[in-house]
């Protein structure tokens, strides 16, 4: 089991409340230094097809201001292709995205997109940029990711979640487990997010063979309450917590 799990802060909702009103404030930049402060180790932002969010300009200011490794979430079109290219972000996640959705509400289909994904990781990988697949947590996407030659699978933590406390979040967080477990054998390194909050975050956190998790909306809502800097933070301990327990039970 990895020792180190890794935040990315997704700094997209700054964004979102700037475009609120248009202008420059808040700037999802100086979310993101702070972020990096307060112990985040990547930036994670999504250029939407629509721009709902972030911009071109983000990205380009992002790229050129963080130190953080950036990772870009893009949808499999030549457009976004051609913006990774130009910037060679650390990292490429690949989503799915359609223009009515409020958000990227399931995985991947890297099963019935094989042939339309294909080229576009070849790519990215051919770029050196670290390409991963956002999936929902099923062996067959897995073996997708793997047969497209993807080394990270980032496994979408909404429907555990949006689960009621109770059997259904626990019977979502056994596929998680499973999913991450059967990512281990398959020689994909594991991500995890999308949904994730104070009360949900820990049992992500203690699965073997999850490295990252990527966080954006709850931590920007929180930030309202309390500031950007100390909702990273409370994250990060929790992750931290859950990740040290979840050591110490398994060396016990
Ligand atoms: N990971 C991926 C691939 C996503 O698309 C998103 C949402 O943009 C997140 C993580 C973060 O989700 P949330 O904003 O709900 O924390």
């Amino acid at each position: 089991m990895s020792t180190k799990l890794r935040l990315g802060v997704n700094i997209d909702h700054v964004a979102t409340i700037r475009n609120a009103r248009g202008g420059r404030h808040p700037d999802p930049v100086r979310a993101a230094r702070l972020a990096a402060g307060a112990g985040a180790d990547g930036i994670t932002a999504h250029l939407r097809e629509d721009r709902r969010h972030i911009s071109d300009a983000d990205i380009d200011r992002l790229s050129n201001e963080i130190e953080l490794p950036l990772n870009l979430e893009m949808a499999a079109t030549e457009d976004m292709l051609a913006i990774a290219l130009r910037h060679s972000p650390h990292a490429a996640c690949m989503v799915p995205e359609k223009r009515k959705e409020l958000t990227t509400e399931g995985g991947l289909d890297a099963v019935g997109g094989l042939d339309h994904l294909r080229p576009y990781v070849e790519r990215l990988v051919a770029a050196g940029i670290r390409v991963s697949l956002f999936v929902d947590p099923a062996p067959a996407q897995l073996q997708a990711a793997r047969e497209l030659g993807a080394p990270v699978v980032e496994l979408h933590t909404g429907a555990y979640c949006a689960a009621p406390a109770g059997p259904e979040r626990a019977a979502e967080l056994e596929r998680l487990i499973a999913a991450a477990a059967e990512a281990g054998r398959l020689g994909l390194e594991c991500h995890a997010g999308h949904g994730l909050t104070y009360e949900t975050v820990g049992p992500v956190a203690a699965i073997a063979n999850v490295v990252e998790l990527n966080i954006g909306h709850f931590l920007v809502g929180e930030a309202i309450f309390g500031g950007l800097d100390s909702a990273v933070k409370r994250m990060r301990a929790l992750m931290d917590r859950a990740r040290a327990e979840a050591l110490g039970a398994r060396s016990a």
